[in-house]
Parts: C-alpha cells; sequence; structure tokens
C-alpha cells in the first residue's frame, strides 16, 4: 500500500500544492511501479491546522485539493489501473470550524452540545484532569468563555474530540462512510481509532510521564464495540472495503488486540518497527514478537516511514542501510506500507525556521516529490514546502533511466512480491544465522525465498545457497548466491525446496 500525502504528491494546477488532478495524471508512476493500492491523506475539506487531519466536512474535497468530480475521476482511473484506493478517515476529532462543533459551542443546550466532550472545570479550578495534548505541555483542554466549560483536544486546540458514546455521533460518523462506500472506495485508514473509545471518567492519568493520553490504552472495551459495528458496516458493501486502523500503542498485545475475533478492524498499524534500531537484535526481537502476537491468522503490517516521521534515508543515515530497509520491508510476511518518496530515498528536506509550517515539525518528511530534474521539478509554482537537497538527482525521471537507483529496486521488489507466493503470503520462519545477519525464510508450497539483511557495516560470510533475485547493493550481479554479503547488503534469494 502506497501512502500518498496529497499536498505533497503532484500538483495539477500549479498552484504549488499538490491535488487530485496532479495525482491523477501521475498514476503513471504508481502504476509502473507496481503498488497494489494507494491509501490517501486527508482531502476533505478543512481549515488545514493540521493539514487535513482537522476535519470540517467529511463529504466533500477541500478546494486546494480539487472537487468530488476530480474525485471519481482519480477513483475510476485507479481502478482502471487495477489499483485500489483507500481513503483517510478521522473520526477521532473534527475541526474546530466544523458545523458541528460550532452548533456545539453555541450553547450548553444546544442539539450538538454533547457530541463533543464538556466537562467543568475541577473543584480547585482548572481543567477537568491532568492530560496534555500532544506535541506540547499545554493542557488537553480549552476553556470556552462563553459557555464556561472546557472541551477536550487530545491534538490541538483546533481539533475538539468527538464523544463516541453518544450514539447520534456513532450514526452521523458511520454515514460518512457509507458517503466514500457509495462513491467505490475500497477502503479506509482510521486515525488514532484507539482513541475513539475513551471511556467517560476521564480520569487523571497517574505516575511520571503519564498525562499524554496516547501513551496509554485510554480506550478501554468500548473502543472494541465501536470497531465490531464499524466492521459490519463495512463487510455489508460488495467491494468488501478494507479498514486498517492507526493505533499508537506499544505494549505487547495491545495491536493484537485490535484485530478482535476477525471482527473489528481487518490490519492494525504496527509502529514498533519504525522506532526500531537499525540493529539486528531490534529486528530479530520485533520479528519474533509480531509472529508471536499475530499468530498464523492475523495479518500484520509493516511501517518504516509515513507523513509523521523522519524518512528512512535521514533516520538510518546512509543509502545503503535506507535500500536495505526498503528490502527488509517488502521481504516480511504482512502488508508493507511504502510512503511516498521513500521509493526515491528521499531524505528529509532541511525547512528553514521561516518556512516550517507543520506545528509538530513533521514538514521534512513532506518535501514535494520531485518529478523531473530541472529546478521547478515538475511543479508550477515554488511549493508550499521546499524540496530535499539536491533534489534533481532523486528526482523520478532520472532515477529511471538510471537501473541502480534505489527507485529500480523497489520495483524489482514490488515485481517479485507480485510473483512470488512465498513473497506476497507464504509463512515466515526466521532462520539460525548468526549477528549481524538476519535472515528469514518465506514459503507457499514449493516456492521458497530467503531474505538476508546484514546490519553490520562489514563484509559478512553466511553459509547459504540460492539464486539472488534482488539485492539493495546495485554492484551486485545477480545470480548464483556466493555466500558473501556486502556491507549493508539486503538480498532476496530464491532457494530450492
Ligand atoms: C495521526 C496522523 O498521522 C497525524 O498526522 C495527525 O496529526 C494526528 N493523527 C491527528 O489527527
Amino acid at each position: 500500500v502506497y501512502q500518498v500525502y496529497p499536498r505533497s504528491f503532484a500538483d495539477g494546477n500549479g498552484d504549488g500544492v499538490g491535488d487530485l488532478v496532479g495525482l491523477t495524471r501521475r498514476l503513471d508512476h504508481l502504476v509502473w511501479l507496481g503498488v497494489d493500492a494507494v491509501w490517501l491523506s486527508p482531502i476533505y475539506r478543512s481549515p488545514m491546522a493540521d493539514f487535513g487531519y482537522d476535519v470540517s466536512d467529511y463529504c466533500d474535497i477541500d478546494p486546494v485539493f480539487g472537487s468530488l468530480e476530480d474525485f471519481d475521476r482519480l477513483l475510476a482511473a485507479c481502478h482502471r489501473a487495477g489499483i485500489r484506493l483507500i481513503l483517510d478517515w478521522v473520526p477521532n476529532h473534527t475541526s474546530i470550524e466544523h458545523p458541528w462543533f460550532v452548533d456545539s459551542r453555541s450553547s450548553r443546550e444546544s442539539d450538538h452540545r454533547s457530541w463533543y466532550v464538556w466537562r467543568d472545570s475541577r473543584p480547585a479550578g482548572g481543567p477537568p484532569n491532568n492530560w496534555t495534548r500532544m506535541w506540547s505541555t499545554e493542557p488537553a483542554w480549552t476553556f470556552d468563555d462563553h459557555t464556561g466549560q472546557w472541551f477536550l483536544h487530545v491534538y490541538l486546540p483546533q481539533q475538539p474530540d468527538l464523544n463516541w458514546h453518544h450514539a447520534d455521533v456513532e450514526a452521523a460518523m458511520h454515514q460518512t462512510l457509507r458517503f466514500w462506500l457509495e462513491r467505490g472506495v475500497d477502503g479506509f485508514r482510521a486515525d488514532v481509532v484507539h482513541l475513539i473509545g475513551k471511556n467517560e471518567e476521564l480520569a487523571n492519568f497517574v505516575g511520571p510521564g503519564s498525562d499524554r493520553p496516547t501513551s496509554r490504552q485510554i480506550s478501554g472495551s468500548y473502543g472494541h464495540v465501536l470497531l465490531q459495528r464499524i466492521r459490519s458496516l463495512l463487510d455489508a458493501y460488495p467491494q468488501r472495503p478494507m479498514m486498517v486502523g492507526e493505533v499508537v500503542l506499544f505494549e505487547p498485545g495491545q495491536v493484537a488486540s485490535y484485530y478482535g475475533n476477525d471482527d473489528e478492524l481487518h490490519q492494525v498499524f504496527d509502529f514498533r518497527s519504525i522506532k526500531s534500531a537499525w540493529t539486528y537484535e531490534a529486528f530479530r526481537a520485533r520479528i519474533e514478537e509480531s509472529q508471536k502476537e499475530l499468530g498464523d491468522d492475523k495479518w500484520g503490517t509493516w511501517v518504516l516511514g509515513n507523513h509523521d516521521n523522519p524518512r528512512q534515508r535521514t533516520r538510518l543515515g546512509t543509502e545503503a542501510r535506507a535500500r536495505a530497509a526498503a528490502v527488509l520491508l517488502l521481504g516480511l510476511r504482512g502488508t508493507p506500507y511504502l510512503f511516498a518518496g521513500e521509493e526515491l530515498g528521499l531524505p528529509d528536506a532541511v525547512v528553514p525556521p521561516q518556512r516550517q509550517l507543520d506545528p509538530a515539525g513533521r514538514d521534512g518528511c513532506r518535501a514535494p516529490i520531485p518529478w523531473t530534474a530541472e529546478p521547478s521539478h515538475g511543479w508550477g509554482v515554488d511549493p508550499w514546502l521546499p524540496f530535499v537537497e539536491d533534489a534533481g538527482r532523486y528526482a523520478v525521471a532520472v532515477q529511471r533511466d538510471d537501473l541502480s537507483a534505489t527507485l529500480h529496486l523497489y520495483r524489482r521488489l514490488l515485481a517479485l512480491r507480485r510473483s512470488s507466493p512465498a513473497l506476497r503470503c507464504g509463512r515466515q520462519e526466521l532462520l539460525d544465522i548468526d549477528e549481524p545477519v538476519l535472515g528469514w525464510i518465506r514459503h507457499d508450497g514449493s516456492d521458497r525465498r530467503v531474505i538476508l539483511v546484514n546490519f553490520s557495516a562489514e563484509h559478512q560470510r553466511v553459509d547459504a545457497g540460492g539464486v539472488v533475485e534482488a539485492s539493495s547493493d546495485p554492484m551486485r550481479a545477480l545470480g548464483s548466491f556466493d555466500g558473501s554479503l556486502a556491507a549493508d547488503e539486503a538480498v532476496v534469494i530464491e532457494v530450492a525446496s
């Protein structure tokens, strides 16, 4: 699944902000690359305090991205190309400008008052509990002078939390899913979905550092009930839509619990790998843990990059490691999520203070995609964020002409994954190989592939044979495996059954 951050992908009208027409025109890139599905970060009407994760109308397209007609054309083009389209759904909070919230804050008696989480001050004064909002030490509450109560916002003050205990909220949010399902979308990525079932007590967190709402499982069992009802809704549609949930929880078993009994989320993001150090121990532990938690019947996810985190090239420090990470990501059992631009090996952009826009400092990974070598890189005017340094060198057009480029590595890995049942959906076992080479086998009947990742900066020898089908090292000649791995190299090897 390829994640498109729409502002940064491709600009169809030359205003410097990516849009749906731009994406539709560049769909050939995704067809050529060989992805199965696109997850589109929010495109709904929004004041853009959090660049679309603050929605003021769930059933319309923000004019900066285009229109509903542009969307329908994009969806049709995706389907013609055999690509599925997954929308981002933001159920935990709306924008402060959403008509529901505007009404909610207008009076304590308003019809929508209890659609949001309103509380009185503590008896001694001050916010209702000790929660602080994300990316800040400020309270997760804002006092509304007009009605004399506080509203909860786990994120920005412009993102008030919905009250999912209110049946009308649930019904209205279900309607937003139906709206897009009836237009034909193939599924949703559900934003911080573990937060929708917060229990109504909203008790103080206790203990050091535990004031951050997302650091704890605050949804309790009600979140699971809500997800079961969402699942029933999805299951009733003929396109068999899927939902992948963003669950920002890190304790063992928490992510797995959101699959329910195959009656909640179809997939759950597991962010433990994005937080893992690039070491043998860390990834061995991650793979073991994930196999143990998911077993054979749950289908996991692998996420090494997205619009909230530094890019792999920046995080891992070298191009060689970023390329090895591509082999790792596409060699594991589970759905790989690939953030647009990773296939180009982009680093983060260095964004000067006067151009910084994101309240949480995430601009660097959101730099626009360079399509061509010339200075405008396929964008009309200077885009909303600066390009990465030396962007021309990473441009799609430049890499397409260079078979040793990272772009071709991703394309090759995706093609292998598509053609090999073992890589696509086979079982997985870790191999007994010593540090620093991590190895695992994927197999499906007689189809077998071994993946080896050298986590060290030194050349290594491995007792294995077979045919190398892909390597992160552009210097390697594909073919019979001689048992040697270059520094930071990762390979896919076809082995006899
Ligand atoms: C997670 C999203 O990925 C992030 O970009 C956003 O800021 C928060 N949820 C709040 O919606």
